[in-house]
């Protein structure tokens, strides 16, 4: 017995089996395109302009020329290698004294330090001014306070590893114009910036860290810490914080870097 098959039996058949969409009019052959694909040689490298690279170079070459505070701040102010430079209503330099023995330095202003200009001004900052007052520090006396990145990432998203290298050598100057005894990193982001690691923040904090760079004399000791906005979510992670203020205090006390 013999079936006729028409073109238009064909069609309802590919359509009830799923393929209702014409992709060409030739046959591709699959396989051969496979293996010619795997033949390929690999796309080139982006183009150097579109990476963050250049624009760190930047920030680095900026960084190198100020040889003041308000030199880095100035130069900062007018940056704009990065989109975040456009949405965030102030760069957030600093705060408290540039003479304190103590550098505080958290990860980026979230919406009240864009509007204030100024760090760690919100739930965070309340906090963190309680936690230096356990230790007897007072926030505009004893310590100066600064953050990874100077512009707020928009909806309070943790900065991308791109902007933290972009921003870097203006940290790096910041540190080494303020040349702090000791440093107080907040969070995972600051610590892993600043010490150059991947290890989560419970691996880095509670112990002493050195930060060496050229413009600096010596290496200053960095001990790493819970932020406060994560004490504030986890109130279980104080007691662990506590001990590293501790060790901040001690440090301190003892009069020796
Ligand atoms: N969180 C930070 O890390 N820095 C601030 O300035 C405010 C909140």
């Amino acid at each position: 017995m013999t079936v006729d098959i028409t073109p238009f039996d064909l069609l309802r058949w590919y359509l009830d089996a799923g393929a209702d969409e014409a992709i060409g009019e030739a046959a591709i052959d699959r396989f051969k395109a496979v293996s010619e694909v795997k033949r390929e040689a690999p796309p080139p490298p982006p183009p150097a302009a579109k990476t963050a690279a250049p624009v760190s170079a930047t920030a680095a070459h900026l960084a190198d020329g100020c040889r003041t505070l308000a030199d880095l701040k100035a130069a900062m102010e007018a940056f704009d290698g990065l989109p975040l430079t456009r949405t965030a209503t102030t760069t957030v330099f600093a705060d408290g004294n540039p003479e304190a023995r103590l550098m505080v330095i958290g990860e980026a202003p979230g919406q009240e330090e864009d509007r204030a200009g100024r760090p760690f001004v919100g739930r965070s900052g309340i906090l963190l001014n309680k936690m230096l007052a356990s230790i007897g520090l007072e926030r505009e006396r004893d310590v100066y306070i600064t953050n990874v990145l100077a512009w707020r990432p928009l909806e309070n998203r943790k900065p991308a590893p791109d902007e933290v290298a972009v921003c870097l050598p203006f940290l790096v100057r910041h540190i080494e114009l303020i040349d702090p005894a000791m440093i107080l990193l907040l969070g995972g982001a600051a610590a892993s910036a600043v010490l150059a690691r991947n290890e989560g923040i419970n691996r880095l904090r509670g112990q002493w860290h050195d930060f060496a760079s050229p413009g600096l004399s010596h290496p200053v000791p960095v001990i790493a810490s819970f932020h406060p906005a994560y004490l504030l979510r986890t109130p279980e992670a104080k007691r662990a914080a506590w001990k590293d203020l501790l060790m901040v205090k001690t440090r301190l006390d003892a009069k020796t870097p």
